[in-house]
């Protein structure tokens, strides 16, 4: 396990190195519902169009510690022993033959998509010392971020970016290089609806949506309103209100509203009737409608998955048949979609790096460090379990 592996035979030698590749370490799920264990790893090279980096911080995301808490109900293609992790920051130590955005040393920001269907499994995790990352996934880090900061964006910016810009989607204007107040339509104003607006999807939602030229409307838990009027919320309301829905409305009237992106367990239903009550034709959804949360570590059948499958495949039935009616697509989104359209290259190569260092795109949410170490990633995934609030909990290295 300890050998390097390498699937590109010509990779140039890694950085600081010489004539030997770096010995890499990873937190590894060995099996449906494991604990992770830190313990050496294979070093692999790039592929042409991919780069390794040295990460230096890593965050952990709900899917990870979904993964980990079902066991095979989802990501069923994942190998065990398994590497997951999606966000990545740290150096560049190798680039591949045809890579001509990166260099060695250069500070850099990746999501890595391990995890995804037909990818290579483990050297794409994110959960390890040394990542193979897509160069089309990564962009250059300015020195005025951290890379504790850079590690909360990767997975929720590619989640909201998808949502917000695929044509199957909401299917919005992109972003444009020019700040929000001048990028404004000169004609009526046009809304987008973020409901979640303080998970991490969602602050990068609010963001991505302002640089496109949408007002943002969205909601939040009042301690967390200030925090997403920073983002560029106009305005915003606690999604436990009962008059939420309303209370968009009623300060939308006269808007053309563009889309709704519900993000967090519980938002598909309020954002259609969101949808609903604004006369918005297009919702997307980053959350199944019932939280996963609540099942039992093990394998087998249980009541509480029957009521989790119940409730999600009835739910969904439900919501459609209500969309339908109504004449409104509602879609799950899935984050890693953009690397097969033109919202990769836009958002990676074009849009973040320049943002970014301009200072217009702020790395939200806030990173909470929970340690220290590749033995830290565990508890990470534990406290996310418990739930966090506006915060990503990041791992350095
Ligand atoms: N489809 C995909 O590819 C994809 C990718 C990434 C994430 N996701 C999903 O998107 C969701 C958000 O992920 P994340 O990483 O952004 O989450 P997160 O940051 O961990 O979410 C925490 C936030 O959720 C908010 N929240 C809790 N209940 C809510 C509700 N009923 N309505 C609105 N917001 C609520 C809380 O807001 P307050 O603290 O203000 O109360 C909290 O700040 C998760 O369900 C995740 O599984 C999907």
């Amino acid at each position: 396990m300890t050998q390097p592996t390498s699937h590109h035979a010509n990779g140039p030698a890694a950085a600081g190195e010489p004539g030997s590749r770096p010995r890499n370490q990873a937190a590894w799920l060995d099996g449906p519902f494991a604990a992770l264990t830190v313990r050496p790893a294979p070093y692999t090279a790039p592929d042409p169009d991919e780069i390794v980096i040295r990460n230096r911080a890593i965050a952990v995301n709900p899917l990870d510690e979904i993964k980990q808490a079902t066991g095979n109900l989802m990501y069923r293609w994942l190998p065990y022993p398994s590497v997951l992790g999606e966000d990545v920051a740290g150096e560049v130590v190798e680039v591949g033959s045809a890579v001509t955005r990166f260099s060695v040393g250069d500070r850099v920001l990746a999501y890595v998509v391990g995890m995804e269907k037909g990818r290579n499994h483990q050297p794409e995790g994110g959960f390890q010392l040394y990542s193979v990352a897509r160069a089309m996934l990564a962009a250059p880090l300015p020195e005025s971020l951290s890379f504790e900061q850079a590690a909360v964006l990767p997975l929720a910016v590619s989640t909201a970016a998808s949502a917000l810009f695929q044509s199957d989607q909401l299917g919005l204007r992109h972003p444009v290089p020019v700040p929000p107040a001048e990028a404004a339509p000169a004609g009526g104003r046009e809304a987008v609806v973020v409901w979640g607006g303080s998970t991490s999807v969602g602050s990068n939602a609010i963001q991505l949506a302002r640089a496109a030229g949408y007002e943002v409307v969205t909601t939040a838990s009042p301690h967390n309103h200030d925090v997403v009027r920073r983002l560029g919320a106009s305005h915003v309301f606690d999604y436990a209100s009962p008059t939420a829905v309303r209370d968009i409305a009623a300060v939308l009237a006269g808007v053309t509203v563009a889309g709704v992106f519900a993000a967090g367990t519980g938002s598909a239903e309020p954002a259609v009737a969101v949808a609903i009550a604004t006369g918005a034709t297009r919702v997307s959804l980053a959350s199944p409608s019932v939280s996963l949360g609540g099942l039992p570590q093990r394998r087998g059948p249980s009541r509480a998955l029957l009521r989790v499958g119940v409730g999600m495949i009835g739910g969904n039935v439900a919501l459609q048949v209500r969309c339908r009616r109504r004449g409104i697509r509602a879609r799950f989104v899935w984050g890693s979609s953009l690397m097969t359209n033109e919202v990769g290259p836009m958002l990676w190569q074009r849009f973040l790096p320049a943002a970014l260092a301009d200072g217009r795109y702020l790395a939200a949410p806030a990173p909470h460090v929970v340690g220290l170490g590749l033995d830290q990633v565990q508890p990470a995934l534990a406290a996310l379990r418990r739930g966090v609030s506006a915060r990503k909990l990041v791992v350095t290295l």
